[in-house]
């Protein structure tokens, strides 16, 4: 059997579902998964939550849907039921899909999607791109709606260095995803070199638009300059049977991960933190939490200053993209704050315990 089948096989029975189709990256998969979705010369959505990565809008876009943003909760920084109801109202039959992420790794509220999905008639992606189902048999992550996400990029719960795919139980939108991905290019040094720029001028941009506003314009050009990004077939270097073998070694990974976020949760106690809302199914990618410290971009280098490795991710989506006029009628607060307060730390192999614990009582210090 061809490695990637193998890969493919296994992915679909961890996450119980008939089908899995592997590719270059998480956002090659949904490109060709929405694309088969996609109803010629008609004005379609997708919806979002507000906090996320930029390669999911990026995807929506390349697609050729318009994305609609949705407030997160600030319990577990998942997408908000009531906002997206807000947003299903207001926008109507446009709303073809919504994509709602495990951020995190804190899963979302599932049920209360699967309820409007049956009222409001959209198809539901799960994305897990930042998580992973434990062997315990019990985990919904990769069943819920009409097609479930993952990725194994850089930096996720299973880092094999690249790669993504959808799983779902039709077998006809796989074999249409399968012709969309035919037509794509191979990974290359290109879209190496392209990824690189991509984030030297993020960065840049990100930063500099707080100070001066008119560089919020730069922003809007960023899904048409680095279209190329997010869409290939996968890499030749690809190591599939290191893969396979990481994902045999899953529950090690999520013990690990599970122990280190409850090190932060603990010891990370200065007055002026807050903490996520973690349930028995979270699988946590970083310990994300807010800071009331005045606003992201003067605490993240302070505490880089100190010696530990720290990121404020996500910054909000809306100020990237050219928005519906829907979009005015959907309050976004929770993700504006969030975005505004957010620091995440290490749990990887990269970071030990002994380390952790270092990390936040210096953090407790700094956050006095
Ligand atoms: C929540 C989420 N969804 C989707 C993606 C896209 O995954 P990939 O990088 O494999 O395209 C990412 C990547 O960072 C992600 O974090």
């Amino acid at each position: 059997m061809e490695a990637i089948t193998e890969l493919e096989n296994k992915i679909a029975h961890i996450s119980k579902r008939k089908y899995c189709f592997f590719t270059g990256r998480a956002s090659t998969a949904l490109f060709c998964y929405l694309t088969s979705q996609k109803k010629k010369d008609v004005e379609e959505y997708i919806i979002i939550p507000n906090i996320l990565c930029n390669s999911v809008p990026n995807t929506i876009l390349n697609a050729g849907y318009k994305p609609i943003f949705v407030d997160i909760n600030l319990k577990n920084y998942t997408i908000s039921s009531e906002s997206l109801k807000t947003a299903l109202d207001v926008c109507g039959s446009k709303v073809s899909g919504v994509i709602a992420p495990h951020l995190y790794g804190h899963t979302f509220d599932y049920e209360s999607l699967l309820k409007m999905k049956e009222k409001y008639n959209f198809f539901l992606i799960e994305d897990a791109a930042q998580t992973i189902p434990d062997n315990s048999g019990k985990s919904m992550v990769g069943k819920i709606g009409d097609a479930s996400l993952f990725s194994f990029g850089h930096t996720k719960p299973i880092n094999g260095g690249g790669g993504g795919c959808i799983l779902l139980d039709d077998l006809n939108i796989i074999k249409h995803c399968r012709i969309i991905e035919k037509k794509l290019p191979k990974f290359s040094k290109f879209h190496e070199q392209l990824a690189i720029q991509y984030n030297k001028l993020y960065y840049i941009i990100r930063d500099q638009s707080k100070k001066f506003p008119t560089f919020n314009n730069f922003k809007k050009v960023f899904p048409m300059v680095f279209k190329d990004l997010y869409n290939f077939q996968v890499s030749e270097k690809l190591k599939i049977k290191k893969l396979i073998k990481l994902l045999e070694q899953r529950n090690e990974i999520i013990t690990m991960r599970k122990k280190k976020a409850k090190i932060y949760q603990k010891e990370l106690n200065s007055s002026i933190i807050s903490h996520p809302q973690y349930s028995k199914d979270t699988i946590p990618w970083r310990y994300t939490f807010m800071s009331e410290y005045k606003n992201e971009l003067e605490i993240a280098p302070k505490i880089r200053e100190i010696g530990i490795d720290v990121s404020p991710w996500y910054s909000r989506l809306d100020t990237w993209y050219n928005l519906t006029f829907e979009q005015k009628y959907i309050p976004l607060n929770n993700s504006i704050y969030f975005s505004e307060h957010v620091l995440n730390l290490w749990l990887d192999e990269t970071h030990t315990i002994e380390q952790i614990k270092k990390n936040c009582r210096k953090i407790n210090q700094l956050l006095l």
